[in-house]
């Protein structure tokens, strides 16, 4: 009877060991690590498996000492916003993700931690598509004003532009066509204003933009097209001429009233005048 006691007690002991190392084993790792950065905004994400775990960031810049991301230590998130800890931009990044349990004792090893692929945000941030308005010099000329997109980055109280952050590196493409041929052509602009020109005169064009940094990696040279932008094919004098007959309409079409109320009002007076004169003839004195 005894030593069926022991062997249970034994059993029990055993399973709740098995147990306890089994949970200490499956300390989950941050998993499928990946850098998400559009104009400089850069964000790392992550999956994980449990929920009830904690995650804090480090990186480092060019192999240098890890630091601690101030936003990001034992967060509950599966994301870190390290836009304002990136910097300066052109430097290869690697962030380190640790998993913390909440009742883990900390002495005892080494956090379960996953390493982040590099990063450089000057090289590898996404460029969003740009906003633009074109506007005719003359009949063969056009004016592209480029909006440059802003960044979420703010120095001394202003909102840094991508133009801020990417200097003489930035450059814009223009894909521009005459409406129902295929031949597209391409220029590139240094600023964020361009001319084209050679257009050929009353044809309808149509414009697109994006951002385009050469001294990039050719995969992440180019940023997103913009809407496309088509003019109607009217030359500055037709379209004078059209609010021309417009005027004229709308003077004649007032004139028209002026005379209708007036020769109304002129035929009311002279026959009231009229049916006073046969009331005083016809009152009886
Ligand atoms: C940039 O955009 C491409 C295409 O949408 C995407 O596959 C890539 O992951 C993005 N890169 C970053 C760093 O966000
Ligand atoms: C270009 O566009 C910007 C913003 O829309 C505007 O402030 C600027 O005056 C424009 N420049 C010209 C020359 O039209």
């Amino acid at each position: 009877m005894a030593s069926l006691k022991t062997v249970l007690y034994l059993g029990v002991c055993l399973s709740a060991w098995i147990i306890a190392t089994a949970d200490k084993n499956f300390v989950p790792k941050a998993e499928k690590v990946q850098w998400v950065s559009l104009d400089f905004k850069t964000i790392l994400t992550w999956t994980t498996k449990a929920s009830n775990y904690t995650y804090t960031v480090l990186y480092s810049g060019d192999d240098s000492d890890w630091k601690e991301s101030p936003d990001c230590i034992r967060v509950s998130e599966s994301e870190c916003d390290l836009t304002n800890y990136l910097i300066p931009f052109d430097r290869t990044y690697t962030a380190d993700i640790q998993t913390e349990a909440e009742t883990m004792d900390y002495d005892l090893e080494e956090f379960p931690h996953t390493y982040s692929p590099h990063f450089n945000p000057y090289r590898e941030s996404n460029i969003s598509a740009v906003k633009f308005t074109v506007e005719a010099v003359d009949e063969r000329r056009v004016i592209i004003n480029i909006t440059d997109p802003l960044t979420s980055i703010h120095r001394r109280g202003k909102q840094l532009s991508i133009r801020d952050v990417l200097k003489n590196d930035l450059k814009y493409k223009i894909s521009y066509y005459k409406s129902g041929s295929t031949g597209k052509r391409d220029i590139i602009s240094d600023s964020s204003m361009a001319e084209v020109s050679e257009l050929d005169a009353g044809q309808s064009y149509c414009f697109m933009v994006a951002a385009f940094i050469p001294s990039r990696p050719k995969n992440t040279q180019q940023g997103a097209w913009s809407i496309q932008w088509c003019s109607n094919g009217h030359t500055l004098k037709e379209l004078s001429l059209g609010a021309w007959v417009g005027v004229v309409f709308i003077l004649l079409t007032v004139l028209i009233i002026i005379v209708t109320v007036t020769v109304l009002c002129c035929r009311c007076c002279r026959q009231r005048n009229k049916t006073l004169q046969t009331s005083q003839l016809s009152a009886p004195v």
